[in-house]
């Protein structure tokens, strides 16, 4: 698929198929969130695959009860690692490089399981210390992103976007 077309074609899907996420589909998404560009090529972050049905659960319960995360068969969750990065960002690399990081990384896998035909929603809405539980994070690392991945059970209605001429400004911030 074309770039601009996976870009276009991803929807936040919150209805999966029970269907199996293929193996070699999901190593290479994998090895795309390990393509993303980090600070200093730190990757301060660390990705937990989930399968375990009982662990979605914590993770739904954790995060609003956003039933879908237990629907999917696979769930990534993308934690900041500041411990990867500190000695050389020291604050500035924990605070924000290694969520940046996180966060890329996790765009990049979303982005290629559009590619690979499989549909994701991107969930932040979550309990910081309820979703480390859930996945047993030591406390120095913090939850970022929840990926459910899976083939999709609706059809996602397209979403809107603010115009480019509102959201671009050229040369300065509009009061
Ligand atoms: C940082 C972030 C947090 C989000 N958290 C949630 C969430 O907790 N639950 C949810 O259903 N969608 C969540 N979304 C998905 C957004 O609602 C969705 O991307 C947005 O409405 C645009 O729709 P689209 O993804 O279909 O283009 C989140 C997206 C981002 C980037």
């Amino acid at each position: 698929m074309d770039f601009y077309n996976v870009v276009e074609r991803r929807h936040s899907v919150r209805l999966y198929q029970a269907r199996e996420v293929e193996q070699e589909k999901l190593q290479r998404i994998l090895e795309a969130a390990n393509r993303a560009p980090s600070a200093g090529n730190k990757q301060a972050y660390e990705i937990i695959l989930v399968r375990d049905l009982k662990r979605k659960w914590l993770l739904c319960e954790a995060s609003l009860d956003q039933r879908f995360i237990t629907e999917a068969p696979v769930v990534l969750v993308f934690l900041a690692s500041p411990g990867r990065n500190h000695a050389r960002y020291g604050q500035r690399g924990a605070q924000l490089y290694a969520l940046q990081d996180a966060t890329v990384a996790c765009a990049y896998a979303q982005l290629a399981a559009t590619a690979e035909g499989l549909d994701t929603c991107w969930v932040g809405a979550f309990n910081d210390d309820a979703v480390a539980a859930a996945v047993e994070a030591p406390r120095t690392m913090r939850p970022v992103a929840v990926l459910p991945i899976g083939y999709a059970a609706e059809q996602a209605a397209p979403t809107s976007r603010r115009p480019l001429n509102d959201l671009v400004q050229n040369e300065t911030v509009r009061k």
